[in-house]
């Protein structure tokens, strides 16, 4: 198969004077050379202010920007653009919707559900709504291997007015179960959004077949720079929402006391968006759809079931989450005995190898799971079997110079 590491440049980078070996890939992907190739192409022939004038440049700003909304209508079978909104990333179109649909929905008696493996992006939001609304903040909670269990879906009922939730969790790398949860929703005709940012970079999402009302991901993780983000909204749902930010662009008439509003998507898009961004989403699109999902996901899966079975070799290991495949993602999170997850990446970036530490934007979810903090590897397809065999490798280290033998 393909070395895909030939593609990201960066991963030519020393560390420390050795070889990057860079796991942290749900914080943010990096980027392949035709991204940064477009970008730089938009910026030396195509920079203008789109929708702003009439003259060449905006123009051409115009049409690279807008094509790129279709490619992501296309790209997760959206029905119309007017469903796609560019954001900063996925915590503002969360916000979005928080405070320009439901804060106008939810009221005392009403619940929002969602769950305790939610990023703080999906949680503090939330809480704030719950705050300000005086609606109760309901969880469902996951079972000891990091699973959603069915059950738990009876917290959804008929006070429900929102649910929100990850596709697949930042920390455990479980995929939850959002086809039935939206069913559920929809029976007691509460609203659903997904948080999509640690699944799209990994899996197709078509999301006519899923049929949620919101769906927001990042284009940072899924190798698009940073600063973009995408909102996708039913249109029906959209139309009759407020607008968010207020500004330029997101106008059709302004008097001095009164204001119209554009049409979708404009009436979400405030002032000047971050084209370069929007330009390097849709160039990051199209390398996805070069190197396709299929591909992605078979070196994904074979990366992480390698990662997990080596590290349940380890008697100091603790996994933090599901243990094994079964509806897993490209995430391992873990802990090592008697080690700080801080000291643990610390000595590993000492051998090149980046692994994340800490809480990972889910204080609740660890606090529910005992957990005080943990380490995370998270992979991308462009790691390779032999990263993973010095990363293992290196924690008996990890152990050795914090004072423990390796057993
Ligand atoms: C599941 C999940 N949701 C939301 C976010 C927030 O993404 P951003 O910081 O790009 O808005 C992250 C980032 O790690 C995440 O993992």
């Amino acid at each position: 198969m393909k070395n895909f590491r030939e593609d990201f440049p960066i991963l030519n980078e020393e560390v420390r004077g050795q070889k990057l070996i860079y796991l942290d890939s749900a914080a943010t992907s990096q980027r392949p050379l035709k991204v940064l190739e477009a970008v730089m192409k938009y910026d030396k022939e195509e920079n203008g202010n789109p929708h702003r004038g009439s003259h060449t440049l905006s123009l051409r700003a115009t049409e690279a920007f807008e094509s790129v909304r279709e490619k992501v209508r296309e790209f997760l079978n959206a029905r119309s653009t007017k469903e796609i909104i560019f954001t900063k990333n996925a915590t503002e179109a969360i916000n979005l919707v928080a405070y320009s649909y439901a804060l106008n929905e939810v009221q005392k008696g009403d619940s929002i559900v969602i769950t305790i493996a939610e990023h703080h992006a999906n949680l503090v939001t939330w809480q704030q709504i719950a705050k300000k609304t005086g609606a109760e903040l309901r969880f469902m909670y996951v079972d000891d291997q990091g699973r959603l269990p069915l059950e738990e879906l009876h917290k959804i009922d008929e006070t429900t007015k929102i649910v929100a939730c990850t596709h697949m969790s930042n920390v455990l790398g479980s995929i939850f179960p959002v086809k039935e949860i939206i069913r559920k929703a929809h029976e007691v005709e509460a609203k659903v959004l997904i948080d999509g940012a640690q699944a799209v970079p990994h899996m197709p999402v078509d999301l006519q077949e899923l049929d949620c009302d919101f769906y927001v991901f990042s284009g940072h993780k899924m190798y698009s720079l940073m600063g973009v983000g995408v909102l996708y909204g039913k249109e029906e749902i959209l139309e009759n929402m407020e607008p968010f930010l207020f500004g330029g662009d997101m106008i059709e008439y302004v008097y001095e006391q009164e204001t119209s509003f554009n049409e979708l998507p404009y009436k979400f898009e405030a002032g000047t968006q971050g084209v370069e961004g929007i330009v390097s989403l849709g160039a990051a699109i199209d390398y996805i759809r070069e190197v396709t999902y299929p591909v992605i996901h078979e070196r994904e899966m074979e990366l992480t079931s390698y990662a997990l079975q080596k590290l349940k070799a380890l008697p100091y290991i603790k996994i933090v989450g599901p243990p094994d495949m079964e509806d897993r993602g490209a995430v391992v999170s873990f802990v090592v005995d008697g080690v700080h997850p801080h000291d643990v990446s610390m000595i590993l970036d000492h051998y090149g190898v980046g692994v994340r530490a800490g809480h990972h934007c889910a204080q609740p979810l660890l606090r529910y799971l005992k957990v005080f903090s943990c380490s995370r590897a998270s992979f991308a397809f462009y790691n390779t079997k032999e990263e993973i065999d010095v990363f293992v490798d290196k924690l008996d280290e990890v152990r050795r110079v914090m004072g423990y033998g390796s057993k």
